[in-house]
Order: structure tokens, then sequence, then C-alpha cells
């Protein structure tokens, strides 16, 4: 039994709290199951037909004792729900500022990583510990699903629409990455490794592009950022966006767009997140922004998944936000 864990490995922030909510749902039910199991085995036993046992007296009501089984489990069922959902909220809500992107694209059957100053892995991910890193992720293909079990986190992972996680890495260490989401013939082997180093470690791997552990592919294009700038030139996005002169009344500017409010034709207001931007990209007349015509061209076809994401992340830095290490 010594090799046979009953959990994985606490590695993140989120595994402490979501096991002790398993734990004490599952002390609850074994002690319910066992009072109820046992009065009903005692009363069968008791009550069984031909036994001796009195039946004078019996009751058909007892307002206490139906108060007591109704509101008592109540109050549990109410406190294990504001618990969890206390939790829940952490968990699948907005990460901390200064968190670490990692860009994750999945396909049949891998993941791709890649970190905001360029470096590339597949089915491999170094990360520094203590620091919060958020996961902003996506496929190529099918539905997979981004489950490390020692950071009990699980996120699927869709195509056309970006999905985002987090965690607090809390122990250097190795942990398993698997795809939660059956996705094709080779869905059991599309995994891989997380390396929780150690900061000096992960910032002298950053150094080195990555190249010198195994999995990592040196930045080749630069950082993520630089690659979407370039792109946005190539395309001639900069022609009208934030371009001098008369051009840019055509076309709302990009600098502090990213994580406003925008006023769309419609009335409604929306935030400019990850999702928004990538489909303004994608599908630009989708929405349109308030006192603009739509006039942009459709970039669906010339642009697959990564390119979005380098175009998303220089969309960031126009709003200096910070998109994590190896600046
Ligand atoms: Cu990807 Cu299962």
């Amino acid at each position: 039994m010594r090799n046979f864990p009953l959990f994985p490995e606490q590695a993140s922030t989120f595994a402490v709290a979501i096991d002790q909510i398993a734990l004490v749902l599952t002390l609850l039910a074994t002690f319910f199951f066992l009072l109820v199991g046992s009065i009903a085995v005692i009363f069968i036993w008791r009550y069984r037909r031909g036994s001796g046992a009195s039946r004078a007296g019996a009751h058909d009501h007892h307002l206490g004792l139906e108060l007591t089984w109704t509101l008592i489990p109540l109050a549990m069922a109410l406190a294990m729900f504001f618990w969890a959902a206390k939790v829940y909220a952490e968990v699948y809500g907005p990460p901390p500022k200064e968190a670490l992107e990692i860009f994750v694209m999945g396909k049949q059957w891998m993941w791709h990583l890649q970190h905001p100053n360029g470096i590339r892995e597949n089915n491999e991910l170094h990360i520094p510990v203590g620091r919060p890193v958020k996961l902003i992720m996506i496929s190529q293909d099918v539905i997979h699903s981004f489950f490390v079990p020692a950071f009990r986190i699980k996120k699927d992972v869709l195509p056309g629409r970006y999905q985002t996680v987090w965690f607090i890495p809390t122990k250097v260490g190795k942990y398993r990455l698997f795809c939660a989401e059956y996705c094709g013939t080779q869905h059991s082997l599309m995994g891989g490794w997380i390396y929780v180093m150690e900061p000096t470690e992960y910032a002298q791997w950053l150094a080195t592009g990555g190249g010198t552990l195994a999995g990592g592919v040196a930045a080749a294009g630069g950082t993520m950022e630089a690659a979407g700038e370039a792109l946005f030139k190539q395309l001639g996005c900069n022609q009208c966006h934030d371009a001098p002169g008369a051009a840019q009344a055509r076309c709302p500017s990009l600098k502090g767009l990213y994580g406003s409010k925008v006023k769309l034709q419609d009335g409604k207001t929306v935030i400019a997140d990850d999702n928004y931007i990538r489909e303004s990209i994608l599908d630009p007349n989708a929405k349109i922004v308030a006192g603009y015509q739509p006039v942009m061209p459709n970039y669906a076809n010339l642009l697959n998944e990564d390119k979005v994401l380098q175009l998303l992340a220089y969309i960031q830095s126009l709003s200096g936000t910070q998109t994590g290490g190896g600046k």
C-alpha cells in the first residue's frame, strides 16, 4: 500500500483547499451513512414481523424531531455550499495581476506551450515556484482538457475560444500533465510534465532559452510580443489602428484597449478580454465599436491560432499589461 497514494501530491495553493473540501464531504457522507444505516438496521430487526417488541404509544408526529433532522442538515449543506463556492470562485476567478502568462495550444495529440519571451515547449512546461501562473488555452482541433492532478486544476480546452486557468505552484518538482477529455486514438498519450523550479534556476533556464534542458526550444523569433508586432505590420493593421493622420479616424485605437470597457454600436458594453480581441481579429463584424463603421477585413483565413496569440500578446503590451517573465 505504501506505493499506492490515495491523493496526488499537493503542489499548488488550491490543492490543500480542494482536498479539505473533499475530505470533509467524505467524512460527512460516511457519518450520515453509518447513522441512518444503523438506525434502519436496528429498527428493521427490532420491529420485524413476529417480534415481541411493544408497539404501544407510537407517534405519527414529532415536530421537534422533524425540525432537528431538517434544520441541522440544511445548515451543514449551506455551510458546505458557501465554503466550496468560495474556493470555486477563487480557482475559476481572475488570476492575480502579476501572474506569469503561458499560452497553451492543444492539438491531436500534444500540448504546445509558449512563454511570453517566445520560448516554446512541447508537452513540457517550466515555471518558477511561488509565482501565480495564468494559462491562456485554445485548441486547434477538438476539445481537450488540461489536467494537472498535483495542482488540482482541470479545464477544458476548446476550439474557437480561449479558456484560462491559474494556479500558484508551491513545491519544486516534476508533475504529470494529462489530457482529460477523450480526443481520439492517441488521447491516452497526450500528456507530459510540468517542471516547477527555484526562481534562480528558472531565470537561468529562461536566459539559456530553455534549450539546455530537454523539451525546450530556443526562442528563434524573439518574444511573442515582438512576433505579434511584426505580424501587425505585415498584415497592415498599423495602417489604420493608431496610424498617424486621417486613417486613424476609421478605426479605434488599440492603446489601453486590453482589459478596458468597450462601448458597442448596439449600446452594449463589453470588456476587451482575450476572447473579445480574438473575435475582433477573426470576425471583426461580430461586435462593432460605437462610432465606427464595419470596415475591417476578416482575418480568419490568414491566421492560425499561433499567430492570433502573438497578436494578442502584442495588443496586450500596448496597454502596458505585463505578460510575465523573460523580459
Ligand atoms: Cu487531447 Cu485527450
